[in-house]
């Protein structure tokens, strides 16, 4: 009996006025496996101890009962930590194949490369026909620092029989695959008085039918290859806030992206709810404003904006891709297993203004 159980034990008896003397003596060294009795931590009963039995702690006690111990030996089991050498080996993506929608440049490509330092093979897919140049110098150091690959696919996430033979034709090619991260995104801004249907209609192609049909077409080979997954919906802290307004020409004016931001997230929790029977989690990430080449060229136009934008969280500042590859592995992996339908919020604090 290792200590975990034997403390397991100790705190429930010790909870109903009995002092457990230690069955065994501990041997870290031999212990392979180690078992939480569930059952017990769940179902029994624990009475609150009256002030004149608290010393009875100290009295010795009795052995567990012939039916602790059954309960002990048939007890589901919980692998040990002990003599693990990889430290949160949850996080370890080596041998998983995942996508990355919009991994071209930006935040995309950042999250790319953070799953390639947790091991994972990455594709990149996106519309454009070169990525950036930061694209090569990942791709090689993929192969000689990281000993795993990122690939490059040229697809647009609003032609759905091209998406669907891409991401068919990767999973054939590793019999496999394991995650996505939906990142592709558009924004176009203008105030609502003047803004066209075709443009809030492009926008919601995009941001929402693409999303939908990249994770459609990945949840459909998870499902083939029947490993399960987890699909990892970029949306944003303007999913759920207006951008505040100082002057038009401050604040972001975008109720169409913004809708579409809250379809993501909404998206996130329903595909959840269906593919979860297949093994497959669905959850989002909510940025906070980014610097990333979408909000570049624009705080370029107009440096005043970017203060602006800073003031409206805790911390004064604007991120950047780096501060949400922690995010993107944790969701991909076991790290996260038993977390589906969230929305992950990391925007500097500016909701809780
Ligand atoms: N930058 C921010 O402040 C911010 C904040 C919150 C959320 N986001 C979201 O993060 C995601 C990435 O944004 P970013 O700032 O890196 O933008 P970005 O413009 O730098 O990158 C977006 C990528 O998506 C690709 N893309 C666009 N339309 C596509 C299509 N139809 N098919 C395939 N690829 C397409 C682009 O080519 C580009 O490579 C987006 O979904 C965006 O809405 C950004």
């Amino acid at each position: 009996m290792n200590s975990l159980r034997v403390n397991c034990l100790k705190s429930l008896r010790t909870q109903r006025g009995l002092a457990l003397p230690l069955p065994q003596p501990l041997s870290w060294a031999s212990a392979s496996t180690t078992t939480i009795p569930l059952r017990w931590l769940s179902t029994t009963p624990v009475p609150r101890l009256r002030p004149n039995e608290r010393d009875s702690l100290a009295r010795p006690v009795p052995e567990p009962t012939a039916v602790e111990r059954q309960d002990l030996a048939t007890s589901p089991e919980v692998p040990s930590r002990v003599g693990a050498k990889k430290i949160l080996p949850e996080f370890n993506l080596d041998g998983r194949v995942v996508l990355v929608s919009g991994g071209a440049r930006g935040l995309g490509l950042t999250q790319a490369e953070g799953l390639l330092e947790a091991g994972a093979t990455v594709y990149a897919l996106d519309r454009i026909d070169h990525p950036d140049p930061e694209f090569e110098k990942i791709s090689g150091r993929a192969v000689t620092e990281l000993g795993t690959s990122l690939h490059y696919r040229r697809v647009d996430v609003t032609d759905v029989a091209g998406l669907g033979k891409t991401v068919a034709e990767i999973s054939a090619k590793h019999g496999r695959l394991d995650g996505l991260i939906a990142a592709a995104g558009i924004n176009k801004e203008g105030n609502a008085l003047e803004y066209t249907a075709a443009d809030f209609d492009w926008i919601m192609q995009v941001n929402v039918i693409g999303v939908f049909s990249t994770a459609q077409a990945a949840a459909r080979e998870m499902v083939k290859y029947g490993n399960g997954g987890s699909i990892v919906l970029i949306a944003s802290m303007s999913a759920t806030i207006a951008n505040k307004l100082l002057t038009v020409y401050k604040g972001l004016i975008c109720a169409a992206y913004n809708s579409s931001k809250a379809a993501v997230v909404q998206l996130a929790r329903n595909l959840a709810s269906e593919w979860g029977q297949h093994g497959i989690r669905v959850n989002s990430i909510s940025p906070g404003y980014i610097v990333t080449p979408m909000t570049r060229h624009d705080f370029k136009a107009s440096p005043e904006r970017e203060q602006f934008l800073s003031e409206g969280n805790m911390l004064g500042r604007l991120s950047l891709p780096e501060e949400y590859r922690g995010a993107g592995v944790f969701l991909v992996s076991n790290a996260s297993s038993f977390m589906t339908g969230s929305d992950l919020l990391i925007d500097g604090g500016h909701h809780a203004w």
